[in-house]
Formats: structure tokens, sequence, C-alpha cells
């Protein structure tokens, strides 16, 4: 739980109440520690503290309340932050995958006082059970482990959405990935899952280009020593990347994924900035330039259509989400995984429960 702004997160001992009409309990198997957990903490998404964090997870369902016909006591899940409401605007639009209105569990988790937690994207999963709406578990294949299935439900998904869903990246495209965290080298095997035949990977650090390559970067960049948009253009013809991803969600990146796109191409921001950031870009080439500046929320992904077609091709061997566990690690030590996640030593530290 982090209790206040930049305070060391702490365990304590919580009160989750009988699943109520459309809600279920699911016991924990697995949740990878996400930045997004670490900007809660931070308080750079909003001040409801104590939040529960921890929200990449898999696990079983344990009961459901009334109601409930997706899953069963016994389902295996991946936790979603995308339960679709079917009624919004964007869903009525036949758009789900942007629902504005998604559903979460209605009961509040409390500590033993009655302090009501506020769960990290609707979820808090670094605990033994959870509880969450219905329509936030996606049953998928049982042969893949907690560990790897459980990324899917963020950072992962971002990623991978970002390329294919929000960039719309096909074969023979070439791609640029700034920010090669957990996030950005999901991207690049998404755009290697998708057929791009350039996949260019940009960090500050060169032990993340190595790992961007294991992901399918043919090209790397590490933009302390290089300009990346130059490198970007040297390796397409001089014409720049038809998709430039932002993975980090700073604004000088994002200028520099806006000037190495080629013309027509599309820019996606899967970064999450700093809320009193802001951006300035020359108008006139936002104009000339053409093409789409997108934002990727969730990499635009639908639960139900995607988590359990990755989870095949992962069974399949086609998308490796093992190598994104960089380590498996007790409840005890998300604090120190947040530190590691800092000094830039992991792609993600899973909580094994
Ligand atoms: N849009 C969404 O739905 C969604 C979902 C999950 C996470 N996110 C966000 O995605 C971002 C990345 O998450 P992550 O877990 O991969 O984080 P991370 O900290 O593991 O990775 C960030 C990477 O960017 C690199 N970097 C930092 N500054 C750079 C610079 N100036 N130029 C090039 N590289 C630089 C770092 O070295 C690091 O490798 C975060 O902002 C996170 O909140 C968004
Ligand atoms: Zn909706
Ligand atoms: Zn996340």
């Amino acid at each position: 739980m982090a209790r206040a702004k930049g305070e060391p997160v702490s365990i304590e001992t919580i009160v989750i109440p009988d699943p109520g009409p459309g809600e279920a309990v699911v016991k924990i198997q697995a949740c990878g520690v996400c930045h997004t957990d670490l900007h809660y903490r931070e308080g750079g998404i909003n001040d409801d503290f104590p939040f529960l964090l921890g929200h990449e997870a898999a696990g079983i369902v344990e009961a459901v309340g009334e109601g409930v016909t997706n899953v069963v006591p016994g389902d295996y899940v991946i936790l979603n932050w995308r339960a679709v409401c079917g009624n919004c605007r964007s869903c009525l639009k036949g758009k789900p995958q942007i629902c504005f209105s998604t559903f979460n569990a209605t009961q509040k988790m409390t500590l033993t006082d009655g302090t009501v937690l506020s769960p990290a994207l609707g979820i808090g999963a670094f605990v033994e059970k959870t509880l969450v709406h219905s329509g936030q578990c996606t049953k998928v294949d049982p042969a893949a482990p907690a560990t790897a299935a459980g990324l899917l439900g963020c950072g992962v998904m971002a990623g991978i959405g970002a390329a294919i869903n929000t960039g719309g990246v096909s074969r023979g495209d070439s791609v640029a990935v700034f920010g090669c965290g957990g996030v950005g080298d999901a991207a690049i095997a998404g755009a290697r899952l998708a057929g791009a035949s350039t996949i260019i990977a940009i960090d500050l650090d060169d032990r993340k280009l190595e790992w961007a390559k294991d992901f399918g970067a043919t090209h790397t960049c590490n933009a302390s020593t290089t300009d990346p948009v130059e490198y970007v253009k040297s390796v397409t013809d001089g014409n720049g990347a038809d998709v430039c991803i932002e993975a980090i969600g700073l604004p000088a990146v994002y200028q520099q994924a806006f000037q190495a796109r080629d013309l027509a191409g599309t820019v996606v921001l899967v970064g999450v900035p700093n809320p009193k950031a802001t951006l300035e870009l020359p108008f006139i080439e936002v104009f000339g330039r053409g093409g789409a500046l997108k934002s990727s929320w969730y990499g635009d992904c639908l639960p139900s259509r995607d988590f359990p077609m990755l989870i095949d091709l992962y069974l399949q061997g086609r998308l490796d989400l093992d190598r994104f566990v960089s380590e498996t690690i007790s409840i005890d030590d998300v604090e120190e995984a947040f530190h590691k996640m800092e000094r830039g030593e992991v792609l993600r530290s899973v909580v094994v429960m």
C-alpha cells in the first residue's frame, strides 16, 4: 500500500468484502511492478491516497457475485482495467476498445480501521486476493504461467497495442521506439509480430538497447551520444520512420518522435506525461508533415479479444513474454523493485504470491 506521496510502500492487513452483484474475488498468483504504480506513489496520477498498488496480474477466480456469467470460481484469468460498459457513446459507436465508462468493483476494500483504499487502475493486486468487477477478469489458457500472463494486464499490452492497434504497424513498415522499458520493448515485440522490417530502438542506456534486440529491434541508437532524429533518418533512406512510438512520456522525446517520422507517418504516445508538462511543436509542420498524432490508452486493447490471442501466440513460441520478467520477487520487495526500475536495472520485477 502507498500511504502518502513519496513514502515507502508498506504491507497491511486489508478487508475484502464478499463479491456483490457483478463482482469477483480473485486469488492473485503473480503481479508485475509497472512504472504506473510508481507514478501513483509519487502523486502523479491523483491524490486519492492510500493506494492499493499493483495491476499487472493473473490469478484464479475464487468467488463471484450475483449475475456474473463470464467467469466461474476456478477460472484462470488476467485482470484488466478495461471492463467495457457496452453503453457509453464510444461502445455504442462500436468502439468498445476505448470505452469511456469502464466498470470497477462497486464495493470498497478497506484497512481494518475502515480506511477506504484506492486500488491502482481499479485493480490493486499486490495482495493475496482482490475484489474487481467480473468484466475485469479475462479467461485465458492456464498453460501460460501467471508471471508471464499477468504482464498482458497492463504494460506489455499497452506496448504491443501501441504498435499494432494504435499505430497500425503493418508488414514492411519502419518503426522507431523511443524508450525501451517494458512498454517500449513490448512495442518492439508488437512491431515484429505485425511484420515491420525496420525496428529502431532508442534509449539512453546501452543495457536497455541490448535487451531491445532480443524483442526484435533491428537497429539501436543511444540518444545520449547520437541524435536519434538523424539516426532514424539515416537508416530509413533519409525519410524517417512510418510509425514513431514514444514510450516514456517526455515532451522533448515526443518532439524527437515527431521529427523522426516520415511524411504522412504516425506518432503514437504511450508514455504517460507528468500532469504539469506542456508540449511545443512547429505548427506548420503539424500540418505540412500530415499523418496522425495519436495517443494510446492501454494499447487500444479489447481484453476479451486481445489477451487470449496473445496468450496463444505466447504458447506457440511467437511472443516471448518470459523475456520481460527480469526477476521474481516477494511482496515485501516492491519498494526495492521501484528503486531497481529507477536505476534501469529491470524490465519487470514480478511479485509471486
Ligand atoms: N498508455 C498506457 O496505457 C500505459 C500503460 C502502462 C504504462 N504506461 C507508461 O509507459 C511509460 C513507460 O513505462 P515502462 O514501464 O516501460 O517504464 P521504464 O521506466 O521501465 O522505461 C522507460 C525507458 O525510457 C528510457 N529513457 C528515459 N529518458 C529517455 C530519453 N530522454 N531518451 C530515450 N530513452 C529514455 C529509460 O532508460 C527506460 O529504459 C511510463 O510513462 C508508463 O506510465 C502507459
Ligand atoms: Zn463503454
Ligand atoms: Zn501498468
